[in-house]
């Protein structure tokens, strides 16, 4: 039988074997899928298994998507620029890292039918994400992009892989059509955003990447205000299909039954 991996550390949380074994089963194809917890010594020996067909495809999550680059064959294009892969495949005995979080995002956005064109957006935080956020976005041709994060530092260092970023200190809110949560501030229900965003005005777009909970107090604060508001699942969906289109040539089914399942 054929075996999927998503690896990560913590990993207990992730919800993608939920996800893809619902398209196993529904798709008729005989295959597991399976979530394992690793250390960063693990990852060359987890590589071989794929290389020896023992593993057929890995999705990556946190700390790894960016570790895991040295031990990749390839990568595409989308990987390379972000220096974040989530998604492996064997292709001619070559090892091949893609980033399937890039279209994750634009087809949620898609979705929820909100154009980005020429819009202003502004991201709070600098995690392993971000790249693929910012690699998307500028696929958008949104106008500008000012990004805040606590730690400065790592905001700058984005900057030299995204030269039209501009980094603010945090504290700062420009004014913005777009804001994006990419902290992990709201992971706990009690957690809030130390910025006052209650003079953003209406009809802005809030975007948290966190949807586990379904509500943050972010994305509270902009439905109180009149915004329109949109959780991670939709992105956490999308790059799940793209994944499960490269592995196996089909795309699979995303309908209320399976979006029911990732609140279970
Ligand atoms: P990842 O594992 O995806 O890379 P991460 O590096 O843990 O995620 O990133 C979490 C993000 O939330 C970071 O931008 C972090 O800011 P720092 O770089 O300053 O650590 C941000 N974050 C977490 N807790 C925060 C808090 N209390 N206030 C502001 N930002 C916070």
């Amino acid at each position: 039988m054929n075996k999927y991996l998503v690896i990560g550390n913590p990993i207990s949380h992730s919800l993608s074997p939920k996800l893809h074994n619902y398209w196993f089963k529904q798709n008729k194809i005989k295959a597991e899928y399976e979530k394992r917890k690793l250390n960063d010594m693990d990852l060359g020996n987890v590589i071989l298994e794929i290389k020896r067909n023992k593993i057929n495809g890995l999705n990556v999550t946190i700390p790894f998507k960016n570790k895991i680059i040295p031990f990749l064959d390839d990568l595409t294009y989308e990987s390379k620029v972000t220096q974040s892969v989530n998604t492996i495949y064997l292709e001619k005995d070559k090892v091949v890292g893609h980033n399937t979080d890039i279209y994750g995002f634009k087809k949620s956005l898609e979705k929820v039918n909100f154009d980005l064109t020429n819009k202003s957006i502004f991201i709070l935080g600098a995690g392993g994400v971000v790249p693929s956020i910012i690699f998307a976005l500028n696929e958008m041709k949104v106008s500008e992009i000012f990004l805040s994060n606590r730690t400065k530092e790592k905001a700058e260092n984005l900057k030299k892989m995204f030269a039209n970023l501009e980094v603010l200190d945090w504290g700062n809110i420009p004014n913005f059509d777009v804001i994006i949560n990419a902290t992990s501030i709201g992971l706990k229900n009690d957690d809030l955003i130390d910025l006052d965003l209650s003079k953003t005005g209406k009809n802005k777009l809030f975007y948290d990447l966190i949807y586990n909970p379904t509500e943050t107090n972010f994305l509270k604060v902009a439905k109180k205000q009149g915004n329109i508001f949109e959780n991670g699942k939709l992105m956490f969906v999308y790059q799940a299909f793209q994944a499960f289109k490269i592995w196996h040539g089909l795309e699979p089914e995303i309908n209320n039954e399976l979006l029911d399942l990732l609140n279970e």
